[in-house]
């Protein structure tokens, strides 16, 4: 089974590409469909999630080609099945992007119900509300949400919480509805925006993503086009931490700073010098770091995909710091790993208290989600002496070529098979 070997206390330093965004890739892809014109997407992450969302595409009929390993070009026209019951297709989240955009489409849709992290209850109620507003019907059978309508009509849709998925969701199906739908309490994230400039490029005509009002006047049809995806967020995030926690000197390269605003701010406070430029932002940790709070909240606040991260770096840092869950209700998994570490972290409900250690020290532990993967990662890196992370199939999910973006930043971790990989994994680093 793979595992990660690392040894730690190496400050990381250098610069770092950013891929595509793997929360706008997923919606993008599954918006492809929705035209039987060729569409080419460039930018897409080389990451497990979208390669299963791939694949059960090109299982129901869509034509997919890679032209390189971040473009490629997708047919839509030959679809030959309107139920999605793929084996692989249930693990991941984004799954359910393959209904608001079927149903959009041919107005019938039947998809095995969606997988994801284990990071709390996430239900489908605000996808199903927006979807029957719409005048379909939806049921839920046998694991699959079914969905079908004579026509979609537009309607007036107000969000019960901010929720990324069910936003672009019905921003899809509603891009194909009669008429004009309106979504009040919308999400803002940068890759609904995405999704919503990628869906415009095929001819959509969507008002007002970004803020929390958007406007969709159905269309009849959608054409082919060619579309760049945005950087990811997390990733630059998660590697702006990585610096922060080794007392490193990381350039993230091909970002929006705009969208790292928040993330940018908490670093700053706990005490890095952080530098902006037009498409890089280097961070560099000098100095001691100190507490803070923080809450997690929809975008533009500090992202719920950040806090398992931001966490490890206050865990190493001068004071007691508090870090507020309000998004997910069983977002603090990692907490075992990283106390296993040397961390000094009590969770009450939805809330850390952290007391800041000095050092962490090598163990042997487990991802047990994507972010917090990534996050044990860091601190790991950040650790004394050698560990291992396993279930990496996890981190693998959201992050492309990880380790070795890591090794570019002067990291020694390897990705081995064995024991008798680890061990010669020690003895190589002493
Ligand atoms: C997306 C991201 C995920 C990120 C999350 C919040 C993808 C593939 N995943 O997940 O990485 O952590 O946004 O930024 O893009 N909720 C309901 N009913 C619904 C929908 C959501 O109660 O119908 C709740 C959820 O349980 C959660 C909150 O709303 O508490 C936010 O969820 P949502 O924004 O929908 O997250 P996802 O789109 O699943």
């Amino acid at each position: 089974m793979e595992q990660y070997a690392i040894k730690g206390g190496n400050p990381l330093v250098g610069e770092v590409e950013i891929g595509g965004a793997k929360n706008a890739a997923l919606p993008i892809l599954a918006a492809s469909i929705m035209t039987d014109d060729t569409v080419y997407i460039d930018n897409m992450p080389d990451v497990r999630d979208t390669k299963v969302l791939l694949r059960a595409m090109e299982n129901i009929g869509v034509v997919c080609r890679h032209e390189n390993r971040h473009r490629v070009m997708l047919n839509a026209a030959q679809i030959n099945d309107l139920v999605v019951e793929d084996e692989n297709i249930k693990k991941i989240r984004a799954s359910y992007y393959l209904i608001g955009a079927l149903l959009g489409k041919y107005k019938h849709a039947e998809v095995t119900l969606p997988g994801g992290c284990d990071i709390g209850c996430r239900a489908i109620d605000q996808h199903i509300k927006g979807f029957r507003a719409l005048g379909a019907d939806v049921r839920i059978e046998y694991g699959m949400i079914k969905t079908r309508a004579e026509r979609l009509v537009g309607s007036h849709i107000y969000m019960d919480m901010v929720s990324v998925g069910a936003t672009i969701n019905i921003m899809m199906a509603a891009t194909m509805a009669e008429g004009m739908t309106i979504i009040e309490n919308a999400a803002k994230e940068p890759h609904v925006v995405d999704s919503a400039n990628f869906l415009n490029s095929m001819g959509a005509n969507i008002k007002g993503a970004g803020t929390d009002v958007i406007r969709i006047k159905g269309v009849s049809r959608l054409h082919g086009t060619d579309y760049t995806i945005i950087p990811d967020q997390i990733e630059a995030g998660t590697f702006m931490f990585a610096a922060a926690v080794t007392k490193g000197d990381v350039t993230v390269k091909n970002v929006i700073p705009k969208h790292l605003e928040s993330i940018t701010a908490k670093l700053q406070e706990i005490g890095c010098e952080v530098k902006e430029a037009d498409d890089c932002i280097r961070v560099v940790a000098s100095k001691p770091l100190c507490h803070t709070q923080v809450k997690t909240l929809p975008y533009p606040g500090f992202p719920t995909d950040m806090q398992p991260q931001i966490a490890v770096a206050l865990a190493l840092s001068k004071g007691t710091s508090i870090v507020t869950e309000s998004i997910f209700e069983n977002r603090f998994k990692y907490v075992d790993e990283l106390t296993r570490m040397g961390a000094s972290i009590k969770v009450e409900g939805n809330t850390a208290i952290i007391d800041g250690v000095e050092r962490y020290t090598g163990a042997s532990i487990t991802a047990p989600d994507l972010r917090a993967g990534a996050a044990l990662v860091i601190a790991a890196l950040a650790a004394e002496g050698c560990s291992t992370v396993d279930d990496v199939r996890y981190i693998q999910r959201g992050y492309e070529d990880f380790h070795l973006k890591l090794q570019g930043l002067g990291a020694q971790i390897e990705l081995v098979e064995s024991e008798r990989e680890y061990q010669k994994f020690k003895l190589k680093t002493g």
